[in-house]
């Protein structure tokens, strides 16, 4: 188990699923959690409520959680089913939003570790609507954004996770002087609540992608390496996009390049 004593982790979406997991995991490594979340999210040291696809809560959480900070998971995200303007909200804008207003207040050799998903393994295929997205800075602007691209609700939470990988991408080296570094981990399926919701979504193809598993990921695959992404062991490790997913994205890679 990774030694995290001493250290203080905020972990966004801490209220459930992955984020309750990886809360309770830091904990039992010695950190100090900060849980972030618009629900109650019992067991963490502090709690602080955001709407994280409101930028004037974020600012206000930004202040409350304050200076101190060793690292940051930006975990809380939303379904397709809700629809592509809170999709891209909470799953980009508002996680930018956040780790952007707490950047400054980071301690040297902080670790900020977000939670994309296999679903962005597509990115390289969608750049012109990434850069958009990057480039997109007024949360208001999200619904003419979604026109112009075309982007329909299931489109959005493909589109949020590739746009998150390059961002993290982007951010190997923004903060290097200070030792601050930006990974990702994509995971495949996970048994959470939001599970049948990407089932309902994804039809057809998740039926066939749930053919090949040989069983679904549970918030306890995932918790260890957000953990080990924020240790002082995984230094090195910096724009990284780390798979969690029973073998799924080397699955569709090589098939995708023809070594069936
Ligand atoms: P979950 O629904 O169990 O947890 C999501 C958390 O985010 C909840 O506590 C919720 O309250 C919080 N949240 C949602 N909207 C918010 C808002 N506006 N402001 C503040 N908090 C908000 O979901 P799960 O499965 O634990 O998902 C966690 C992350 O993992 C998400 O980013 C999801 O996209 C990603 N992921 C999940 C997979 C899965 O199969 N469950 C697969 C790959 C990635």
């Amino acid at each position: 188990m990774m030694q995290l004593r001493g250290k203080t982790v905020v972990v966004t979406g801490a209220a459930s699923g992955i984020g309750a997991q990886t809360a309770e995991y830091l904990k039992a490594c010695g950190a100090t959690v900060v849980g972030v979340d618009r629900n109650p999210a019992p067991g963490v040291d502090r709690f602080i409520a955001v709407d994280l696809s409101d930028p004037v809560s974020i600012n206000d959480a930004a202040k409350e959680i304050g200076a101190g900070i060793d690292a940051l998971c930006n975990i809380a995200g939303l379904p397709p089913t809700r629809g592509a303007n809170a999709v891209l909200r909470v799953n980009f804008l508002g996680l930018r939003a956040l780790t952007e207003a707490m950047s400054g207040r980071f301690n040297d050799g902080a670790s900020i570790v977000n939670l994309a998903s296999l679903a962005g393994l597509g990115w390289p295929q969608a750049a012109p609507a990434i850069k958009a997205l990057m480039a997109l800075r007024d949360f208001d602007g999200l619904d003419d954004y979604c026109r112009e691209h075309g982007v329909d609700d299931a489109r959005s939470y493909f589109l949020s996770k590739e746009t998150l990988v390059v961002w993290t991408m982007l951010n190997r080296w923004t903060w290097r002087d200070r030792g601050i570094r930006m990974n990702c981990v994509s995971p495949g399926p996970v048994s959470t609540p939001i599970l049948d919701d990407f089932l309902k979504t994804l039809g057809a193809r998740a039926e066939e992608d749930m053919k090949v598993m040989d069983r679904l990921g549970t918030p306890a695959d995932v918790a260890p390496l957000v953990a080990f992404l924020c240790s002082p062991q995984s230094a090195w490790i910096r724009g990284s996009n780390i798979p969690c997913d029973g073998g799924m994205y080397a699955h569709v890679l090589t098939h995708t390049y023809g070594f069936e």
